[in-house]
């Protein structure tokens, strides 16, 4: 098992980046968070996609081809010899003047981290995670759009700090204007009198692939799904509370604001998307 870091096409474990990064200096990046199954990368065209979204929606020109990223991906995972990894794909502005405009940077900095897993405890899943709603709120759409998976974090590091003084495992965020957003690497669902509801993108969230595919296997499965605009209160009548994201998963949530969620177990309905999540992600390895 091993940490391999791909810098530009080379694999170098010691590889570091320049201190005139624009990355590094303005949180002028974009990135991706993958998983692996069987050491297979799980939904990469979507994270690809999602990607050069991002990059395109910050003006950031990504040189490189899917085949390309996919190659060196596929290298690097050889190169490091982990069961599962945790894959991080970063492309930076590049290496410029200490200026904020970066009209300066000659090309991007492409870095692809892999790394041993580290998998949320069992236990986490068994008993659920608690949530704690932050004073600190999720960027509005018309600031940084959240929607946009850039290197900018700081938001989400002040939220996840903030929760974990109040006593939780991670932070949920409501926008500027009042409305449940996500947590802090993961997005929001809750379950209500047997309906799933989530944010919509338009409250300021990313749009995430997990979220996405469970959204996509509730509805197959007979659920009624919202998605919707909700103020922090709607949780209060919540029967069960989930979060999911590439690491997570479908993670139960059974603590909100130091209170039990329903009866303070994994619900039914977190338990069978979760059931089915997994199913879909194996299915996917073993064709
Ligand atoms: N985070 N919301 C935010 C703010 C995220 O950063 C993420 C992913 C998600 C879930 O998206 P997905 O299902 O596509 O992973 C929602 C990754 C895991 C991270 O930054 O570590």
């Amino acid at each position: 098992m091993s940490t391999q870091i791909n810098f530009n096409g080379v694999i170098d474990e010691t590889a570091v980046i320049s201190v005139f990064d624009h990355g590094f200096l303005f949180g002028d990046s974009v990135y991706e968070v993958v998983s692996t199954l069987g050491n297979n990368p799980c939904f990469l065209d979507e994270h690809l996609r999602r990607l050069r979204a991002s990059a395109a929606a910050i003006q950031l020109e990504i040189p490189n081809s899917d085949a390309w990223f996919k190659e060196q991906i596929e290298k690097t995972l050889a190169a490091a010899r982990n069961p599962e990894s945790y894959i991080r794909i970063v492309v930076t502005r590049g290496t410029g003047e200490i200026d904020i405009d970066p009209i300066t940077c000659d090309k991007p900095n492409v870095i692809i981290y892999v790394t041993p897993v580290k998998a949320y405890p069992k236990e986490n899943y068994e008993n659920g995670i608690s949530l704690a709603l932050v004073s600190i709120k999720r960027n509005p759409r018309e600031a940084l759009n959240p929607g946009i998976k850039t290197g900018n974090y700081l938001n989400n590091v002040m939220a996840k700090m903030e929760a974990r003084k109040l006593g939780a495992a991670d932070a949920l965020m409501l926008s500027p204007y009042g409305f449940l957003t996500e947590s802090t690497t993961s997005n929001l669902f809750f379950v209500q009198a047997g309906r799933l509801m989530t944010p919509s993108l338009e409250c300021g969230i990313l749009a995430g692939i997990t979220r996405d595919i469970v959204l996509k296997l509730a509805r197959e499965n007979g659920l009624l799904v919202e998605e919707g605009r909700w103020p922090g209160e709607a949780l209060d009548n919540a029967d069960e509370i989930f979060l999911t994201g590439t690491l997570k998963r479908v993670m139960p949530v059974t603590r909100l604001d130091g209170k039990p969620v329903g009866d303070g177990r994994p619900g039914p309905v977190t338990r069978k998307l979760a059931r089915l999540y997994e199913a879909r992600v194996a299915s996917l390895v073993h064709h």
